[in-house]
């Protein structure tokens, strides 16, 4: 047996350590960390279990059977974030570029039955350059198996994807099938071809960065959910994110004790400007109203005029869903509809209450965002609002104008409560534009049209400005101080913690994608 034992040992070592030294050069040379580096960094210390490090690739064409590594340049196994268990793999690009083949898929799968099978979160850190060539179609027949798996096992466990070296080709799309994507500048690049095919078919030049680095795809195509400065920044925002998720779909995100109290808070009450043209940032309004320092913020650079992330509202986790006035007004558009609508799923699908602050002067007007599809992509948000049974709280602070206030407010989308403070302003549309419609001729016909054009827009805004109209009609339940929002919205909170909705059953709905 000790021979046997020593002959295990040497095996393990030659796996782990085969040109070890090179091996680590050559990824620190790119700026990057090794496979094992960060699994090291990323989990508890010691957690790491690894699974089928003996599994080789059984391929022999061109020179296969020379090139291969015991591994198949992907490390599979489990271990814990701050003590949770998560199943993870780590992609080797120093082991044949991390290219997926027949049996680098079938760990890969393995891994992704166990997670969804076990209720854990599943983390992806990809390194490669996508579906080995040399092993053809068994390379395709891997992501059919691996993309197939991601979106089954979609909205029952988490999956996070980090990119850490090139993502190129089949490697794209299981992470764009993740709940999340995490990005590093300067290391990452993510694209389905790379810069040479792109020259070749269609004669256009760019490099890698601007092609496909982190910055695109966190400001640019909204690919990216968060981009890191340094992978050792990527783990640390990977555990923080963890902090606020379930393992899986069944459970209720952690709830932490907070040594926060709910005591007003005045600073509010001159938060939010009274002239609706005035803008205002509305990360100070999120900072004053959940738990301190407890806002993670998700896809921060995509869309800005809609601000999403999760918070803590005294210990326990929100979906925090706010318009910006500072960027376009906080106006919706194409974009920010698609960001409000997959933040919304997610939350959803991980019994994660949701809480809007509004302030938003309505869907984006112009034809550009006629011919891209703003109805298509605003109906989204209308889905994902309506579709959702997670308690649904709504904070209406200024302006909610239009399919806006319907979408993100009304209590026809099952809001379970509508608060609002005194400057709320509730209505189809702002004041200039409709006074302009409906006494366009009266106006025009006047003898000093702008003094009547004051006139009517005073008796517009004393008729249908602030809250009061719709409080009277029972679609606001309760206008608020501004001072007490954190202990008005905890109340409402607490209403609602324990609704139970149901839907009618069906296959699955069709939301406009
Ligand atoms: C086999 C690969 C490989 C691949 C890289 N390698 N990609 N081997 N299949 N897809 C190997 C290289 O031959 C090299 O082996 C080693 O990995 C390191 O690669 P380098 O090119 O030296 O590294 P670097 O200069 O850093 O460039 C990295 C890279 C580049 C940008 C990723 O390798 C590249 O462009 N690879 C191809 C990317 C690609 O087009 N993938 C799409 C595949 S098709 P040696 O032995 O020399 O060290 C696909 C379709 C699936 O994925 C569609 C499903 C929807």
């Amino acid at each position: 047996m000790e021979e046997m034992i020593k002959e295990l040992e040497v095996k393990l070592h030659a796996i782990r350590e085969k040109d070890g030294e090179k091996r680590s050069e050559s990824q620190h040379k790119k700026g990057k960390l090794t496979a094992w580096e960060r699994i090291d960094l990323l989990l508890d210390k010691d957690s790491f279990t690894e699974i089928n490090p003996f599994v080789t690739t059984r391929v022999t064409d061109f020179g296969m059977d020379k090139k291969r590594v015991p591994g198949d340049a992907v490390i599979t196994g489990f271990g814990r974030i701050n003590g949770r268990k998560v199943f993870l793999f780590s992609q080797d690009f120093t082991q044949l570029g991390g290219s997926l083949g027949e049996m680098h898929a079938q760990k890969i799968v393995r891994i992704q039955d166990m997670a969804l099978k076990n209720g854990c979160p599943l983390i992806q850190m990809n390194d490669s350059g996508g579906a080995r060539i040399q092993e053809g179609i068994l390379s395709l027949n891997g992501y059919g198996m691996i993309f197939r798996r991601n979106s089954l096992a979609s909205g029952i466990i988490p999956q996070l994807s980090l990119i850490l070296g090139p993502s190129a080709g089949g490697a794209v799309y299981s992470s764009g099938l993740s709940d999340f994507v995490f990005m590093v500048r300067g290391v990452s690049r993510m694209y389905i071809t790379g810069p040479d095919v792109i020259k070749r078919v269609a004669g256009e030049e760019i490099g890698h960065e601007e092609l496909g680095g982190a910055d695109v795809h966190a400001q640019v195509s909204g690919v990216a959910h968060f981009a890191c400065d340094s992978e050792e920044g990527c783990f640390e925002a990977v555990r923080r994110l963890l902090s606020y998720l379930p393992s899986n779909a069944n459970e209720e995100p952690p709830y932490v004790t907070s040594d926060q109290d709910l005591s007003p808070d005045d600073a509010i009450n001159s938060l939010i400007p009274i002239d609706p043209e005035e803008s205002y940032d509305v990360h100070e309004v999120i900072d004053h109203i959940f738990d301190q320092g407890s806002f993670l913020e998700i896809h921060e650079e995509y869309a800005m005029n809609a601000v999403v992330g999760l918070a803590r509202l005294y210990g326990y986790v929100v979906g925090v869903v706010a318009n910006q006035p500072e960027f376009m007004a906080g106006v919706l558009d194409i974009n920010a509809s698609d960001k409000i609508a997959r933040f919304v799923r997610f939350c959803d699908c991980f019994n994660i209450p949701l809480i809007n602050l509004i302030d938003t002067p309505g869907y984006l007007p112009g034809s550009t965002q006629e011919f891209d599809g703003i109805i298509r992509h605003g109906a989204k948000v209308l889905y994902a609002y309506s579709e959702a049974t997670v308690p649904k709280i709504v904070l209406i602070m200024r302006k909610a104008y239009g399919g806006a206030y319907i979408a993100l407010c009304s209590r026809d989308m099952a809001y379970d409560r509508v608060l609002a403070y005194p400057c709320a302003d509730i209505a189809v549309m702002g004041v200039e534009g409709a006074v302009g419609i409906i006494f366009r001729k009266e106006i025009a016909a006047a003898d000093d049209p702008e003094k009547r054009l004051q006139e009517l827009k005073a008796q517009y805004l004393e008729k249908f400005g602030g809250p009061y109209l719709s409080a009277s009609y029972g679609l606001v339940d309760q206008i608020i101080v501004p001072a007490r929002t954190r202990l008005e919205l905890f109340k409402a909170l607490d209403s609602v913690m324990e609704k139970q909705e149901t839907r009618p059953k069906k296959k699955h709905g069709n939301i406009p994608l």
